[in-house]
């Protein structure tokens, strides 16, 4: 049956290479009347291969407008998407955006896309989880203008392979924060799957200055972890091929 509620799909981008966002994301953006996206993330390569005839780089505006153009053209029988970078469920603020639309009784469904995360993995040719390093997986942020306390320190005493999002610009105070040995595996992942993708590698101790070095200041993860050298050493393997 036709659902009769106006939707808006809010989609992930994937991480930066146009060919890695989904195939359901791909039509939804080729079949979009009005395109909502994150300029500073989303790859304007992307944007272009969008059939949209109104294309709005969300920049600048606040909730209460986002949700008025979306609310708007969905009401109008558009197809409206709102592109995300990466996974929209990571640092993506869309549940907000989820609840401002359905009080104005406008449905979401989201689109999955790869996060910037997993593109970094691909980019080291490593695993996030490896049998004899880590079976676990945090993915966290610093503290900043937008987060008072960040839980780096306790993170980093568990062992378990740590990213962290959002904090290029702090990459020397995240380092210091780090509890694991000065010898861990570390590295940084600048634009991962763009064109001009940097790897630095390193460890704990000299990954924020080696970063520095590359001229990276914006858009990188920090991986942290035995994994980031896995392939060396230190691993078991798996079941699967025994
Ligand atoms: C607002 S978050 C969005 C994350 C996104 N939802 C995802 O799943 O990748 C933005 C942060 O993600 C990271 N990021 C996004 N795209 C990236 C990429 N292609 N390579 C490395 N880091 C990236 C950076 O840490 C950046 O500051």
């Amino acid at each position: 049956m036709i659902s009769l509620t106006p939707k808006v799909w809010f989609v992930g981008a994937g991480p930066g290479n146009p060919e890695l966002i989904t195939v359901k994301g791909m039509r939804l953006l080729k079949e979009a009347d009005v395109l909502i996206y994150a300029g500073s993330l989303v790859n304007p390569e992307l944007v272009a291969l969008s059939g949209a005839s109104v294309r709005l780089d969300s920049w600048g505006m606040d909730l209460a407008e986002l949700a008025s153009v979306m609310e708007e053209a969905a009401k109008a029988g558009k197809c409206v998407v709102r592109l995300h970078s990466g996974d929209p469920s990571l640092y993506g603020a869309i549940v907000e955006q989820i609840a401002e639309l359905e009080k104005r009784g406008v449905a979401v469904e989201v689109v999955p896309g790869v996060s910037s995360l997993f593109a970094a993995a691909a980019a080291l040719g490593t695993q996030l989880t490896l049998r004899g390093i880590s079976e676990s997986l945090i993915v966290t942020r610093p503290a900043g203008k937008t987060l008072d306390h960040d839980q780096i320190e306790e993170f980093s005493r568990l062992g378990s392979t740590m990213v962290v999002f959002l904090g290029t610009e702090k990459l020397a105070a995240i380092t210091k924060k780090l509890a694991c040995p000065a010898t861990t595996p570390a590295a940084v992942i600048y634009h991962a799957s763009w064109p001009d993708q940097k790897i630095v590698r390193g460890t704990v101790a000299d990954i924020a200055q080696k970063a520095k070095d590359a001229g990276i200041e914006h858009t990188a993860l920090l991986v942290v972890g035995g994994v980031v050298e896995a392939g060396k050493s230190g691993y078991t393997n798996s079941y699967l091929y025994s």
